[in-house]
């Protein structure tokens, strides 16, 4: 699998207006990076995941998960993405996670939460753009990238994905965006033939 956490710092946790996704702190940097985790040019990449920690107002945490194998039906638009976020936030109740719609899951998991129950069993790359270069290091099939919004991440999580052994990892010599980022890992992947069905 190919899996992907974006760690978004201030991204609302109530419903929000879809003509208005800026203002619902940044949820279109969100639906814009879920759909270019997922999305390829001949529909959708069944070996991804991507999940999206959100941790703005008024009550978070909560964790968006969108499994690329059983999704079917979703439209690559940031619009359409963002509707099944609202769904996810209504419904988010407990860290018990539930599913909205197929493929598309939600819970009130915390970051750290789900990254203590899943550190022993994957291969943890937090790209950075102070990192090692992607192109000079092996990345496992059982990998799981860690990127974070337009702020980036705080330091104590920083130093908690260190601490647990994540590699720091750099996709170049700038600051891209998070949509891009997912997008340059891929890319990587799919000329390594990192795949699996
Ligand atoms: C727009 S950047 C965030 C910039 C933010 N000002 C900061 O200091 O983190 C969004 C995220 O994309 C990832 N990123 C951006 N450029 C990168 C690069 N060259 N290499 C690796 N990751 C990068 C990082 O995870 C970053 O948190």
């Amino acid at each position: 699998m190919r899996e992907f956490i974006l760690f978004a710092r201030k991204a609302l946790t109530k419903p929000f207006d879809l003509n208005d996704l800026v203002n619902a702190n940044r949820m279109d940097l969100v639906a814009r990076t879920i759909s270019n985790a997922l999305f390829y040019s001949h529909g959708i990449r069944k070996d991804t995941i991507i999940y999206a920690s959100l941790n703005g107002p008024p009550r978070p945490p909560v964790f968006v998960k969108f499994d690329g194998s059983k999704i079917y039906g979703l439209l690559h638009d940031e619009k359409s993405i963002a509707k099944i976020i609202n769904e996810c936030l209504r419904k988010a109740k407990s860290e018990k996670e539930i599913e909205v719609t197929n493929g598309v899951f939600v819970s009130r998991l915390s970051f750290e939460e789900f990254i203590k129950s899943n550190y022993k069993e994957k291969v943890i790359y937090y790209l950075h753009e102070n990192g090692e270069d992607i192109r000079k290091i092996e990345i496992s099939d059982n990998n799981l990238f860690i990127l974070g919004d337009h702020i980036g991440l705080p330091k104590k999580l920083e130093k908690f994905l260190i601490r647990l052994g994540a590699k720091k990892v750099s996709l170049g010599p700038i600051s891209y965006l998070s949509s891009q980022c997912v997008t340059i890992v891929h890319n990587e992947l799919d000329r390594r033939k990192i795949y699996s069905d």
